[in-house]
């Protein structure tokens, strides 16, 4: 799986923001690597998706409180998107801790795709409000 390069599309406009998604892509990259490998590293993994889910839950929370702060008016559709892919994260943490990793490449092929689209599309969206209630 080749390295994504953080670049000028996946920034919204909110620094926080922005910091933490460019976090969330080093992330991706650690388990875009793992699924390089040729033999699995258990332990290895096991941190990268403990960490994942760890970021995930803070991140979501992070824009959350500011789309809260913010009185973003669609703040329960990106929670409901937020959710499922909490959902989703969470399987695959319970699943690495019994030390379970299957369909890697397809698990870390989903996370990233929904990852930058959620960032491009939806967290875009929110920018305006939160920059305009500063
Ligand atoms: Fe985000
Ligand atoms: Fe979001």
């Amino acid at each position: 799986m080749e390295k994504i390069n953080w670049n000028e599309s996946f920034a919204i406009g909110v620094d926080a923001v922005d910091e933490q998604h460019k976090y969330f892509v080093s992330l991706l990259n650690e388990l875009r690597q793992q699924v390089n490998q040729r033999d699995d590293n258990p332990a290895e993994l096991q941190r990268i998706i403990g960490e994942f889910k760890d970021y995930t839950v803070y991140h979501f929370n992070t824009e959350e409180q500011l789309m809260r702060d913010c009185e973003y008016p669609y703040l329960m559709e990106h929670q409901q998107e937020h959710s499922g892919f909490r959902q989703h994260v969470l399987a695959l943490h319970a699943r690495a801790e019994r030390g379970e990793f299957p369909l890697l490449k397809v698990i870390a092929t989903y996370m990233t795709n929904w990852l930058l689209e959620h960032i491009q599309v939806s967290d875009a969206r929110i920018a305006e409000y939160v920059n305009r209630s500063e």
